[in-house]
Formats: C-alpha cells, sequence, structure tokens
C-alpha cells in the first residue's frame, strides 16, 4: 500500500519530526492510496538513476529497451542551468533530429503520460529551434511545439504536460517528430513518466452536461485528456509523492483569483472529521484538497455583491472538462440551505443552487453533513476565436433560496482539456502578452460590477519545484501516518507554493487622483495612518466601500522620490505573495505620486512590540510572525524569476493583516540581483540603521545576505522588545544586534528578552531562535543562513514550542502555550550538546 523505498529522504530525524507532528493532528480518516501497476519514470539522457526533489526514482533512457533507432538521436546536458530549475529530470535531454518512437510495454488501460520539458540550448542548438509535435498512437498531444515560447509565455522555467489516455494494445508508443515547416528544427524531452490510473474521469457516474446548452457529452475510452490546471483551493501545493498514488501535482490557487476580493482561506481545518462517501474511490483527490478551501468574507452584504472568480486562459476550439471538489469544512455549517451558491463557468450558468451539504446527502443516500468530500463535473466548450481564451469560474451567494447565509465554498479544480474529432488535444503556442491586462468583471450572476486586476497565465501547468522540508506536516503527515511500522512520508512545505512561479503579469490598476480624494475623504488627517520615508499613509476605501486600502502619497520633497515610487510599483505589482503586501494601483497625476495597497488592521510589527499601548504578542503569535516575514523574504530570493534583495527589513516594514499574518512591505529600494547568492550587485548604500549588514556597509555589495542580516536584527528586536538602536544605553549596548550576540556567546542572552515572554518559552525553542537570530547577523554574509535556512529553523521552533507544550498537556488537562514552565538554566548548556534531529545542525545553527 504505501512505499517506504520511494522516499530516500525518510531518515529517522523527520521520522521522529513526524511524530511530534502526529502528537498534533487533525481528525480525517485514512485515505487509501491508489496502487498503480506501472509507475515509470525515464530520465531521458540522464544518469542511470537519480532521485527528484520529491523523492522519486528515475531510471536513464540511455541502453533501454524502450529505444529502438537511437541513431537519430543524441542525449546532451542543458549548457546553462537556471538554479532554480530542479536538476532531475531536468539536467538531461535526448534531442531527436528525426522521426523517434519509445516503445513502452504496458498492461492495457488508462495511463497518465506526463511529458518533462526544459528549454535550455542542448548539443549547441538554439532553444527556439525546437519545435516539434508529440502522437501516442491516434492522439496528437503536441504540434509544431515549441517549449521555449509556451516557457516565456508562461513565465515558467521549465514545463509538464499531463495527459491522459487508454491504451488498448500492449505497447504504447510515444513518438517525437521534429517539425518539417522549419529548416532547423529539433525535437527533445528531458523526462517521460508512465502511471496506470484508474477511471475517475470518464462519465462512468452517469452522463455529462455542456454548460449551457443541456445536452449530454460522453468521455470514454476512446477520449484522450491533457490536464491543463489541477488546484488545490485555498490551501497549499500538494506534490506528487503526496497525491493519492496518482503522481498528480496540485497547485495552490492563488495565481489564478481574479481580483483582490479573494475570500477567505480555510486551510487544514482542525477538529473536521473528513469522511469520504462510500460510492467515492478515495484517491479522486487527497484528503489535503478536501480539508482547504475557499470562501467569502464573514459579511454578507459585501458578499451578495460580488463574485468570488477564478479565470484560466484555454485553448480555443476545444472542448474541456471541469471538475470542481467540495467539502463543507466549517463547523458552523451542518444543514442544508446554509450555504447555497451559482456557480457559472465560461459566463454560462453550469449550476444554479449548488449546497455542498445536501449534496453529499445525495452521495451518502443519508442526511447531509460537512466533512464529506464530493465533486461535480461540468463540459464548457470553448469555440473558435484567438489562439487562447480566458475561461472564467464564478461563484456567486444565492440568494433567491434565502440561505442563511451567504457564501460559496471550494475545495478544488481539475480542468481538463478533451481530445477534437481527430484525435488532437494540441493548440497553438502562447504568445507573450506585453499588454497590461486590467480588466474588468464579467457581468454575470446578479453581482454588481466591479473594476479587479486579473492574472492571466498560460494554459500549461508549469512545473513547481516542492523541496523537501518538513513544514506544513500537520495534515499532510497525519493522514499518511499510520501507526510506528507505517511509512512516513517526507511531507512538502507549503512556503515553497511560490518557488518557480516566475514573476507573474504586470497587475496594477490605475486610479485617477478623484477617486483617491473620495477615498480618503480629501487626505482627512482623521484618516492618517502613519507617515514614512516616501511620505503619508492614509487609510481609504475603495469600490463602494467594499475593500479597505492604505494609501501611500508620495512627498515630493521627500529624499525616496519618482524612481522609489516606480521600483515599488515595478516590483510589488509583478509579484504576488501571501506574505507580500498587495499593491492594488496606483495614481500618478497631477504631479502626485500615490500608491494603493490592501488595508492591513494590525498595523506594523513595530507597534505591537515597544513603546506602545498595545497588549504584548504571545511567544507563539510572534514565532508566526517571524515564519510569514520569512517566507515573503524567502520568496523574494528564490520564488520569482529574479533575485530580489529588499535591502530594508526592518519591524516598521512588515505589516499584520486582520488575521495576524505577516506580509513584507515597503519595496521602495529593492533590487534586482541576476542570480543567487553568489554574486552581489554593486550599489549606493541605503537602508536602516541598526538593521544593516556591516559587509554590505564596507564593501557596498548587496547580496541576499544583506537581508538575512536585517531579518537576524528584526528576531532579536521581537525577542527583546527593545529599539535596533538606542543610544540612551551604555556603549555595549547601543546596538541590539551586538548586544544580543554577545549576550548569547557567554549565555545571557535570556536575561535580555522582553519580560512578558520570561517563562514562556520552552527552552529547546528558545535555543533554536537564539542561535538562528545569531548566525543570521555574523559579520560575513558567508557565515550567514540562507533565508531557506532561517525559515526551516523557525519551523523547526514552533515544533519544539509546541512539542514542550505537549509533552506538559496531561490527559484531560489544558494546558496554554503560556504557561509552560521555563528552566533558564538549561539554556545555557552547551547548545552542542543538544540531540540532532534534523541532520541540519552543522549548516544551520
Ligand atoms: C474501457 O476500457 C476498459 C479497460 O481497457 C475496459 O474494461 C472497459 O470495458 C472499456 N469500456 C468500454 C465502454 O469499452
Ligand atoms: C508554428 O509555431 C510558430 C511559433 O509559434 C508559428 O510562428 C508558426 O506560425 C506555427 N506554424 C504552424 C503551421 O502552425
Ligand atoms: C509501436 O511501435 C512498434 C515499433 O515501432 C510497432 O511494432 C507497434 O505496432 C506499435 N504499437 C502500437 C500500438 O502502435
Ligand atoms: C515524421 O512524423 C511526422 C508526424 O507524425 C510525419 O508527418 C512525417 O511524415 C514523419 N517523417 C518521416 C520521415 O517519417
Ligand atoms: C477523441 O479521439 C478519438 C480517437 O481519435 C475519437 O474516437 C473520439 O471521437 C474523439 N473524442 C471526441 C470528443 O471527439
Ligand atoms: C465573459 O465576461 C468577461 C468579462 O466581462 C468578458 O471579458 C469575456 O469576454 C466574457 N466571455 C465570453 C465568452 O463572453
Amino acid at each position: 500500500m504505501r512505499n517506504t523505498e520511494k522516499f530516500g529522504l525518510v531518515s529517522l530525524p523527520i521520522f521522529i519530526i513526524l511524530y511530534l507532528a502526529f502528537t498534533i493532528q487533525v481528525h480525517v480518516t485514512l485515505a487509501d492510496n491508489y496502487v498503480p501497476t506501472e509507475n515509470i519514470l525515464l530520465s531521458c539522457g540522464g544518469p542511470p538513476v537519480t532521485t527528484d526533489t520529491d523523492g522519486r526514482k528515475w531510471t536513464t533512457d540511455v541502453g533501454s529497451k524502450y529505444l529502438s533507432a537511437t541513431g537519430n538521436s543524441k542525449t546532451s546536458k542543458a549548457a546553462t542551468q537556471d538554479p532554480s530549475v530542479p536538476k532531475v529530470p531536468y539536467l538531461n535531454a535526448r534531442v531527436f533530429y528525426k522521426n523517434f518512437t519509445y516503445s513502452i510495454p504496458i498492461v492495457a488501460g488508462r495511463k497518465f503520460v506526463r511529458l518533462y520539458f526544459n528549454p535550455a540550448s542542448y548539443a549547441g542548438l538554439n532553444p527556439s529551434d525546437g519545435i516539434f509535435s508529440v502522437t501516442v498512437g491516434s492522439y496528437t498531444l503536441l504540434k509544431n511545439f515549441s517549449a521555449a515560447q509556451t516557457a516565456k509565455a508562461m513565465n515558467c522555467a521549465f514545463l509538464v504536460k499531463e495527459y491522459s489516455i487508454n491504451v488498448d494494445g500492449a505497447t504504447l508508443n510515444i513518438s517525437f517528430a521534429p517539425s518539417t515547416k522549419a529548416p532547423k528544427a529539433y525535437a527533445f524531452v528531458n523526462g517521460i513518466e508512465i502511471v496506470s490510473m484508474p477511471d475517475i474521469y470518464g462519465s462512468t457516474d452517469g452522463t455529462l452536461e455542456i454548460v449551457g446548452q443541456k445536452s449530454p457529452f460522453y468521455i470514454g475510452n476512446s477520449t484522450a485528456l491533457e490536464n491543463i490546471y489541477r488546484l488545490n483551493v485555498g490551501g497549499y501545493p500538494i506534490s506528487p509523492s503526496h497525491d493519492t498514488g496518482l503522481y498528480r501535482r496540485w497547485e495552490d490557487d492563488l495565481l489564478y483569483i481574479y481580483g483582490a476580493a479573494d475570500g477567505v482561506s480555510y486551510s487544514g481545518y482542525p477538529n473536521m472529521m473528513i469522511q469520504y462517501p462510500p460510492s467515492m474511490p478515495t484517491y479522486v483527490a487527497p484528503l489535503d484538497v478536501y480539508s482547504s478551501a475557499r470562501s467569502m468574507e464573514p459579511n454578507a452584504q459585501i458578499n451578495v455583491n460580488y463574485n468570488l472568480n477564478w479565470v484560466f486562459s484555454v485553448d480555443s476550439g476545444f472542448s474541456y472538462l471541469v471538475r470542481l471538489h467540495f467539502c463543507e469544512i466549517r463547523s458552523i455549517i451542518t444543514r442544508i440551505n446554509q450555504v447555497v451558491f451559482d456557480i457559472f463557468l465560461y459566463n454560462q450558468t453550469a449550476e444554479s443552487q449548488m449546497d455542498v451539504i445536501g449534496w453529499a446527502g445525495v452521495k451518502l443516500g443519508a442526511a447531509g453533513k460537512n466533512g464529506v468530500p464530493v465533486y461535480k463535473d461540468y463540459v464548457v466548450i470553448i469555440p473558435n476565436g484567438s489562439p487562447q481564451q480566458d475561461m472564467w469560474l464564478e461563484l456567486h451567494p444565492n440568494t433567491v433560496e434565502k440561505p442563511t447565509h451567504y457564501d460559496v465554498i471550494l475545495n478544488g479544480v481539475e480542468i481538463f482539456k478533451v481530445n477534437d474529432s481527430n484525435g488532437n488535444l494540441a493548440g497553438l503556442n502562447p504568445i507573450s502578452d506585453v499588454t497590461n491586462p486590467i480588466r474588468d468583471r464579467p457581468p454575470s450572476g446578479d453581482g454588481k460590477i466591479k473594476s479587479r486586476k486579473a492574472i492571466i497565465i498560460g494554459g500549461v501547468s508549469c512545473g513547481i519545484v516542492l523541496v523537501l522540508v518538513i513544514g506544513f506536516f500537520l495534515i499532510a503527515a497525519s493522514h499518511r501516518w499510520h501507526g510506528k511500522d507505517s511509512s512516513a512520508r517526507v511531507v512538502s512545505l507549503g512556503w515553497h507554493q511560490e518557488l518557480e512561479r516566475g514573476f507573474t503579469k504586470n497587475l496594477c490598476r490605475h486610479f485617477s487622483f478623484a477617486e483617491i480624494n473620495t477615498a480618503t475623504k480629501n487626505f482627512d488627517e482623521a484618516l492618517l495612518l502613519g507617515v514614512g520615508g516616501f511620505g503619508k499613509v492614509y487609510k481609504g476605501e475603495i469600490d463602494g466601500g467594499a475593500t479597505k486600502v492604505a494609501m501611500k502619497r508620495g512627498n515630493p520633497q521627500s529624499d525616496q522620490g519618482v524612481h522609489e515610487f516606480q521600483t515599488e510599483i515595478e516590483m510589488l505589482s509583478k509579484l504576488r505573495h501571501h506574505h507580500l503586501v498587495s499593491l492594488i494601483g496606483y495614481c500618478e497625476e497631477n504631479c502626485e505620486m500615490i500608491l494603493v495597497y490592501d488595508y492591513m488592521s494590525h498595523g506594523t510589527l513595530r507597534e505591537h512590540l515597544y513603546k506602545t499601548q498595545k497588549p504584548p504578542l504571545p511567544w507563539k503569535r510572534r514565532l508566526e510572525i517571524c515564519i510569514g516575514a520569512a517566507r515573503g523574504l524567502h520568496y523574494l530570493h528564490t520564488g520569482a524569476k529574479y533575485t530580489i534583495i529588499h535591502r530594508d527589513v526592518k519591524t516598521t516594514n512588515i505589516l499584520l493583516d486582520e488575521n495576524w499574518v505577516a506580509k513584507v512591505s515597503d519595496f521602495g529600494l529593492s533590487k534586482l540581483s541576476p542570480t543567487l547568492d553568489n554574486t552581489h550587485v554593486t550599489t549606493v548604500v541605503k537602508g536602516s540603521f541598526g538593521y544593516m549588514d556591516p559587509e554590505y556597509f564596507l564593501l557596498q555589495q548587496l547580496t541576499t545576505k544583506s537581508d538575512v542580516y536585517s531579518f537576524g536584527v528584526v528576531l532579536f528586536e521581537i525577542l527583546c522588545a527593545r529599539p535596533v538602536l538606542d543610544p540612551t544605553l551604555p556603549e555595549e549596548e547601543v546596538s541590539l544586534a551586538e548586544w544580543a550576540a554577545h549576550c548569547h556567546k557567554i549565555g545571557i542572552l535570556d536575561q535580555i528578552i522582553d519580560p512578558h515572554l520570561k517563562g514562556k518559552i520552552a527552552p529547546e525553542c528558545f535555543k533554536r531562535f537564539a542561535k538562528t537570530a545569531v548566525r543570521c547577523v555574523a559579520d560575513q554574509g558567508i557565515d550567514r543562513p540562507s533565508m531557506d535556512e532561517v525559515l526551516w529553523n523557525l519551523e523547526f521552533s514552533v515544533l519544539l514550542q509546541d512539542s514542550a507544550n505537549e509533552s506538559h498537556k496531561g490527559i484531560g488537562s489544558k494546558i496554554h502555550i503560556e504557561e509552560v514552565p521555563f528552566v533558564p538554566n538549561k539554556w545555557k548548556d552547551d547548545l552542542d550538546a543538544s540531540p540532532t534531529f534534523d541532520g541540519h545542525r552543522e549548516s544551520t545553527c
């Protein structure tokens, strides 16, 4: 059932961590995974056996029985290797100058065929000459396909194409044919994956209906499908080895949400028993998909006035199978007619009065209840038109049925292209969209029109790297954990969700000065939120009060001038991340420079630390804030196409939203760096004193490690709750970073921490946290950890805190996190004597 051997990275430390994770589990039923007969991973032109970042083993195609005429092909290593592209299977490729067929013996039946492409230069060839077609039996999967052009249009470094094909015979033939139209054309592929699959996407479960036509549609053995989107809505990405044995990759949905009104996401909802209906195989979708969801805000008045929207770019002239996954995971929603909503696809009504509890009842053959996963399939026909069109998925509360809550819910989406009558699945190569895609919401449903920014992404799924680190293990680990003897899976981390996303396109809204004036009531001083280097920040409301925003009004006399204004727009409009503050738009009119952001109701982190009337933040919350901010920075450093150095990391640039989610802000000083850590940008020194990397200050060489230094100072500031520079103190104490590092060295750091935290930090957690902070403020960048490591250590600190709390929790007693006894002497123990849980000790702390 479970395959330990596949996960080479499972080791004792991880075992222990998963064990800890299990002790803080949520209640989910165990899902049985599918066990594929065939599970073939071919690394084309690669080394004999390699393991990818997901722990799956690839074997080379060199000398394999699958190749016939190798003379027509050549193996080659990518001439350049983008550091964000995983080596397996993308480093090596097989290049074909003539038609070439892989013949893979299999058992007849339906298979997932996944093709992996990294459009680099191979064997001295120009990537843009890689134009070819791929066929399997009577199906054309790709035609006149340019991986380079597709990847460029999508801002991806590499691509994975997934098909589902029923194979009658005993051989699966995959044929590559270089284009006959282009004289220098060649074909290539980096990896081929074949996984047998059950027939879960066919018409077996009743007839499918075409949206807007009420006519039936049949998907059977002769239909081939191409998966183009697969999203874990409101949740984290799921890597193939964490799927249900089908090795599908689930992305999160953030990039596809249309507009700033992205509702509320519920992730890993606790205390909810998730129970699949008996008629539904548990491998249809993983529990992680059903245990996270997105719904609307708690305000019914706002909800009736908008739709929760996602936009998917699809190829014209094809039919699409759209599968929506639902599971009501909110404990207050238990009965029918509490949440009822309408579903629109491609501007047509796909479903009116969707009631997830009601549908669960149908599937159970009993009274509906929450915690029951269900799904619904729809077929959408996209007529001919421009090469790609947008398919909108819109959910709107149904008011006709007068449900008790005006709300909607969605847990997952899968979209498949269906082969046309010629057996073709290939569309035209997408073209980079250089225009600024500011568009209006579609006028469907009874929602009012609101102008929103959109994200347009090409129709192929971008490979997402899921690096194996421990983190968001709770849900993922617990339901796969089956007693001591069972195989523990290495669980992927949510914060890698943005890796390899690349920049999304510029999606900034333009405001008129009049709109800004209305929103801020003529820059009413009563709405003033603060004053920064750039100018004053006001609170405002746009879209008729539906959205609260913060408006930063540039001060023409400010030394942070036009350049910073433009940098901020440039940077933020291309980036989107849960832990970066979102720029909604800007106004550049009447010599005014105004930036409009999402409003962060809890303000800056600083104002919760010291010199404040606000209640002190509990330790656990501080840790979560640190992790959030670290994720934001980690994303800047590695998640986008280019490395971005923030340059001004400090507690006033870490903002907190109404749920205390930390968001990194203020990109006015940010710099793009050509590659990762090993190079630097030489630049005029800017930043804030007290946080500034001494190496950068001396050498004027900026690297991501400069941000790590500043972040280390932030960690100490959070721990000690004092200003980073306090000239009123004795000389050796003025600089927090130096003083804290000194105190750590002589073992008295616990004496200078925030008095509110005394006795509330678990000793192991404190050790880990302090050591991380100390390493961040090392004099030389080379001695500092990367944000990746920092994040890992912070995650680990939380785990240590939680496990300390757990171990103090007797049966039936409830010990609050703040009540863990404090044992100061233990901290002074030799830190290195502590057991290594992570196998990272040398390189991390
Ligand atoms: C479809 O294929 C499967 C396996 O190849 C077979 O068992 C099933 O009978 C086929 N269905 C139809 C309708 O031909
Ligand atoms: C093939 O693709 C290239 C690049 O997208 C395009 O310029 C060309 O027109 C296409 N040719 C055909 C026959 O579709
Ligand atoms: C696959 O290719 C082999 C050799 O090229 C051929 O003999 C065989 O008939 C093909 N099988 C199918 C199902 O097309
Ligand atoms: C190569 O394959 C393509 C597409 O399948 C076909 O049109 C072409 O005739 C083939 N060329 C040769 C030389 O077999
Ligand atoms: C898909 O292709 C198969 C085989 O070429 C064909 O029989 C079938 O009708 C096609 N499906 C659709 C929906 O056109
Ligand atoms: C759906 O509505 C959007 C927004 O008004 C519009 O841009 C799009 O063209 C519409 N799509 C179709 C197929 O009518």
